[in-house]
């Protein structure tokens, strides 16, 4: 698997990589491509930066991630492209992260939504261990008290 850090011009293909993490981890995150497009051009000129990961021409899967204000790498995105999952892509691709792209001895952090029970198989069979849960009250709910 070759890779290579992406950039500006990438971003309409990584924008449309990103609509489709969105749905298959089923983020509640309502932008079009054109919008995910726009942030993450602003991403790339900012602080994050991405990974793109190919087979032959073909992408495979892109992560993109920063430096936290704590000195962590915050894994903000990681996705394999639906047709060429459950071929070890994914684990080739995070190895190529972690020691590559990551410099040696960096926390790595990221989350991952309950309900995307894949994925949390995958990062547990990557070696990643629970650190922290985040809770929410949507607006309007009332607890249930009988
Ligand atoms: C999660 C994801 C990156 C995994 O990529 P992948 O290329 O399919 O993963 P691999 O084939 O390298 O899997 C490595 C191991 O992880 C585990 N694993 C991966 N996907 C899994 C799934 N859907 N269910 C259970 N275990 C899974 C298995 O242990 C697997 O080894 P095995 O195939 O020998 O059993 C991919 O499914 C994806 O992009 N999903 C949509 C986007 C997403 O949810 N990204 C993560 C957001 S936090």
């Amino acid at each position: 698997m070759q890779w290579r850090f992406a950039d500006l011009d990438d971003a309409h293909e990584l924008a449309v990589l990103n609509g489709e993490l969105i749905a298959d981890e089923g983020h509640r995150n309502p932008m079009g491509v054109q919008e995910l497009e726009r942030r993450m051009a602003r991403w790339l000129e900012g602080e994050y930066r991405a990974v793109l990961f190919q087979t032959g021409t073909e992408v495979a899967a892109y992560a993109v991630f920063r430096d936290d204000e704590q000195g962590r790498v915050h894994l903000r995105q990681f996705y394999v492209v639906r047709h060429l999952r459950r071929r070890g892509f994914g684990h080739d691709a995070f190895r190529i992260f972690r020691t590559a792209v990551v410099p040696e001895g960096k926390r790595i952090v990221l989350e991952v939504l309950t309900a995307n029970r894949g994925a949390l198989a995958f990062w547990r069979a990557m070696g990643f261990t629970d650190y922290a849960i985040t809770l929410e009250r949507l607006p309007g709910e009332e607890p249930d008290t009988t």
